[in-house]
C-alpha cells in the first residue's frame, strides 16, 4: 500500500537539540553555521486584524501549535498534522493554508485569520449563522476548518453553487458524516435554497 502522504512536521519540540530533522527550510550546509547574529529577534505577523510577535527562534513551529498553545486560539483544530483532513485550515492573506503544514516563519510578514477571527457568538459570519442553522458539527472537530475554507469560497462568490461548494471542500475530511449538512449551509450562506 502507498504510504500516504507528507510526514508530520510534528510533534514539535521547542528545544533544537531533540528534534531529529530540520522542520522547514534547507537544513544548514556542514561548516557554514547560520549566523544568530544576523538572524532578526522577532517574527511578526497579523492574527484576526491584530498584530503579533514570535521568537525568531521559533520560526519552525507549526503556526497550529503557536495559535493554540501560544495565543489560545483553540478554535482551529490539529487532526491529522499530515496536510491530509483540513481542520486546521486557517486563512493567510485570504487563501485557505493548513496551519499544521505552515511553519511560524512561513507566517511572518502575513494577514491570518482563524474561525475566532471570522464573527463573534453576537455577530457570527453568515457561513458561522448557517452551520448554526443546519446544525451542521457532530464532534465538530473538522468544523472550524470547514467554515474557514467556506468563507474563502464565499468571498471569491459570494454565491456558490453545489458543485463549487463541494469541489471547495473536497479536500476536507470528517469522520462524523456531516458533509451533506455542511453543503447546505454553504449554500444557505450564498442565499440558495439549501438541497
Ligand atoms: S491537521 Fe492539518 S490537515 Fe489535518
Ligand atoms: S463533525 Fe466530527 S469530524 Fe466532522
Amino acid at each position: 500500500m502507498a504510504a500516504l502522504g507528507k510526514p508530520p512536521i510534528w510533534p514539535y519540540t521547542a528545544d533544537p537539540t531533540k528534534r531529529e530533522a530540520p522542520m522547514s527550510g534547507k537544513p544548514a550546509s556542514p561548516g557554514k553555521p547560520v549566523s544568530k547574529a544576523k538572524a532578526p529577534a522577532l517574527l511578526s505577523l497579523t492574527v484576526n486584524g491584530a498584530p503579533r510577535h514570535a521568537a525568531a527562534a521559533d520560526g519552525d513551529m507549526p503556526l497550529v501549535f503557536w495559535l493554540r498553545d501560544e495565543l489560545g486560539l483553540t478554535g482551529t483544530h490539529l487532526g491529522c498534522g499530515k496536510g491530509e483532513c483540513g481542520s486546521c485550515t486557517v486563512l493567510i492573506d485570504g487563501e485557505p493554508a493548513r496551519s499544521c503544514q505552515t511553519t511560524l516563519a512561513a507566517a511572518a510578514g502575513k494577514a491570518v485569520t482563524t474561525i475566532e477571527g471570522l464573527g463573534t457568538p453576537q455577530a457570527p459570519h453568515p457561513l458561522q449563522a448557517a452551520f448554526i442553522a443546519e446544525q451542521t458539527a457532530q464532534c465538530g472537530w473538522c468544523t472550524a476548518g470547514m467554515v474557514v475554507e467556506g468563507a474563502a469560497l464565499l468571498a471569491r462568490n459570494a454565491q456558490p453553487g453545489r458543485d463549487e461548494a463541494k469541489a471547495a471542500l473536497e479536500g476536507h475530511l470528517c469522520r462524523c458524516g456531516s458533509h451533506h449538512r455542511v453543503l447546505r449551509a454553504v449554500l444557505r450562506a450564498g442565499g440558495r435554497e439549501p438541497s
